[in-house]
């Protein structure tokens, strides 16, 4: 296979933070002396209680645990606001912008937000929130979504961020497994134009979440919304009494920072927990060395506090590192496919970080719409979520880039806390479509199905072998699900779910899940989600759902799905389903196809086959490899011959 490669650029090797050598001899050392290498690192942060342990991390059965800086205390709220009002007070935090284009812009300095984290920290603190208590957010991409994130923190309250395009069935799983009596939304967000109904969406989950006893409700559109006496506050007439002064909690720094659901293989999404001081390091150190981040450049992380990297890339790591992090509400392509580009020419962004989905999607509506902006402040870009494909790539470098910014391809997970395998722009010569190398203190392995480690060009299922600071600590009120579904597949190791390719350079590149979830434009769901969905409606007897090639979302939604026998099934009731799915879960999980299938393949002991469904949805039907072990191996030529032409 021919790989193009494109060099570190001499600039970027002389200036950068890290060079080749210099990232060679900090791996070394990362993984050879893990403790004086983050004893070190973790100087980045202010710590209120400097710790003495680095780290008490096992991956075994016997004494399995992971545990970083444990004897230190900090908080990361006042690391991200308090410590840089001396230095940098009046520069520019947060720098918004509106869904709307004639909006104008809002640019809140560290001093102000430091001034309203304070506020609101104490509007809640009157509202009965404090150390270990769980508050919801449900906000679209606005400050204040940051403001009451680092609220929480201050109070050493754990915010649990909930994706403002789910459901409100799927927000009240969420509210209720992590007993949340707290929810922050707004009257509605704003997305391309269309008004999204957020307190709506609150009062209809709420209905089934009985504890909750508060809702601070932010006027963003300023649509006429229910508010209930005694439980809805307006966000801004619950602040205006409060003092702008809210003395930081000294959390411990394995207190819990945050949570937040994410799919899983199997059952309900899975409450991914995080801790203070690991998570801080890790967040600030990945947001300096990948981004090559100094402090007065304009950074961009274009993806929503509603996922991890919104988390980590917008607000914590940039604001650990004094940046001025730029906060979008709208989306790529609206009002027009400029969009992304003018936001970059009105702010002088020097660094974006985006998400391959929507760099397909612009791709196809072609150069013009970049060409049309100056694109002259940018240095570097990055992408994140999924693999990007070389073609999107190349287009990346060489027309946003215009060939000379640097992309580094991240690859991490929800589970990981920040970037794991990602090139460094100074240090590392880009090969198109591949993570590249391991971030410092990262750890992977190549394996076989038997656990086998796999040396040198190979390809395998991708563990890691050490703990890293940002590493998750949990699933929010189940111990035993974290260490059975990350420590049992390949024991004493953490399993990734994601299948890799290891060349000859050493370059990792993801060659995707090869687990039961899919990656949707970026955004994980798990199949098993989908088909509870499904089988909840009245037509349905069993569905399958499986990942299909998808042109711009990397993976869409393929269903397969057998209705009760007395349902004739018919083009109503396909389009019911959509809506059912769309309704139980959210828009992200729209089925893209809905195949009707009379009978799943299935083996003598009832257990789907996936693998052939997977190969149907492909179109490659051509090499279904053994079905002989079915029970019914008729219903697979059935599935065949009923597959919908696809456009
Ligand atoms: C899964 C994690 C990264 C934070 C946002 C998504 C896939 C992520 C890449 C990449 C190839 C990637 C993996 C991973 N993924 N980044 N650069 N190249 N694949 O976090 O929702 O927890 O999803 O996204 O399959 O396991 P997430």
């Amino acid at each position: 296979m021919s790989e193009a490669i494109h060099p570190v650029p001499e600039a970027w090797a002389k200036n950068a933070l890290i060079n080749a050598d210099r990232y060679a001899e900090l791996y070394r050392q990362s993984v050879e002396d893990p403790d004086g290498f983050w004893r070190q690192e973790a100087q980045r942060l202010d710590w209120l209680t400097p710790f003495t342990r680095v780290q008490r991390t096992s991956f075994d059965e016997a004494d399995f645990g992971i545990r970083w800086f444990e004897d230190g205390a900090l908080n990361i709220a006042a690391n991200c606001l308090d410590r840089h009002l001396a230095v940098r007070g009046d520069a520019i935090a947060i720098l918004w912008e509106s869904d709307d284009p004639s909006e104008p812009e809002r640019r809140i300095s560290y001093r102000q937000l430091h001034a309203e984290v304070c506020r609101f920290a104490n509007l809640l603190k009157a509202r009965g929130v404090g150390r270990g208590d769980r508050v919801t957010l449900y906000l679209p991409m606005v400050p204040e979504a940051a403001v009451a994130m680092l609220a929480c923190a201050r109070i050493g309250a754990i915010h649990s961020i909930v994706f403002a395009g789910f459901s409100p069935d799927a927000l009240a799983g969420r509210i209720l497994d992590c007993g949340s009596r707290l929810v922050v939304t707004a009257d509605e967000g704003l997305r391309g134009g269309r008004r999204v109904p957020l307190k709506a969406n609150v009062d209809e989950a709420l209905t089934h979440c009985r504890d909750v006893d508060s809702v601070i409700v932010l006027r963003r559109t300023g649509a006429d919304v229910a508010m209930q006496a005694g439980r809805d506050v307006d966000w801004h007439e619950g602040v205006a009494s409060q003092p702008a002064e809210c003395p930081p909690e000294a959390m411990n720094a394995e207190d819990p920072l945050f949570i937040l659901y994410t799919s899983g293989s199997t059952g309900k999404p899975k409450g991914v927990l995080h801790t203070t001081g690991g998570y801080a390091v890790w967040a600030s150190m990945t947001h300096q060395y990948v981004f090559d981040y100094r402090p007065g450049q304009i950074f961009w992380c274009a993806a929503d506090i509603g996922w991890v990297t919104g988390h980590s890339y917008v607000v914590y790591g940039p604001l650990i590192n004094g940046a001025t992090t730029v906060m979008f509400e709208g989306v790529p392509n609206w009002p027009d496919p400029s969009r992304f580009w003018q936001v970059v020419d009105k702010f002088g962004v020097e660094i974006f970080y985006g998400a391959p989905t929507a760099l397909r999607a612009l791709m196809r509506e072609g150069d013009h719409w970049v060409q049309k902006t100056r694109r002259s402040s940018l240095r570097l870009l990055g992408s994140v979520g999924e693999p990007i494909n070389p073609e999107a790539w190349e287009w990346y470098h060489r027309v946003v880039g215009e060939g000379r910014c640097p992309i580094v391809d991240t690859w991490w997970q929800t589970e990981t806390g920040a970037a794991m395998i990602t090139p460094l722009p100074g240090a590392t010569d880009l090969k198109p479509g591949s993570a590249s190398k391991p971030m410092f203190g990262v750890a992977p392995q190549l394996v076989d199905s038997e656990g086998k480690v796999l040396e040198g060009a190979t390809e395998g299922c991708l563990v890691l072998t050490q703990s890293w600071p940002g590493q998750m600590r949990g699933v929010w009120g189940d111990p035993e699900r974290f260490f059975q579904t990350y420590f049992t597949t390949f024991p004493g190791k953490y399993f990734t779910g994601d299948g890799c390719r290891r060349d000859a350079d050493g370059y990792y590149w993801i060659t995707g899940r090869i687990d039961d979830v899919i990656n949707v434009s970026g955004h994980r769901m798990g199949t098993a989600e989908i088909e509870s969905a499904l089988v909840a409606h009245e037509a349905v007897a069993e569905a399958a759902v499986v990942g299909m090639p998808h042109a711009i979302k990397g993976q869409g939604i393929y269903a397969y799905v057998t209705t009760n026998a007395e349902v004739e099934p018919d083009e109503a009731l396909r389009r019911a389903l959509v809506q059912w799915v769309r309704h139980e879960i959210g828009p992200i999980a729209t089925p893209d196809v809905i195949q009707f299938a009379p009978g799943l393949p299935k083996t003598r002991s009832g257990k789907i086959m996936r693998r052939i469904l997977r190969k149907i949805a492909e179109n490659e039907t051509s090499n279904l490899g053994d079905i002989s072990t079915l029970a019914d191996p008729s219903v697979v030529a059935t599935l065949i011959a009923d597959r919908p032409q696809l456009a």
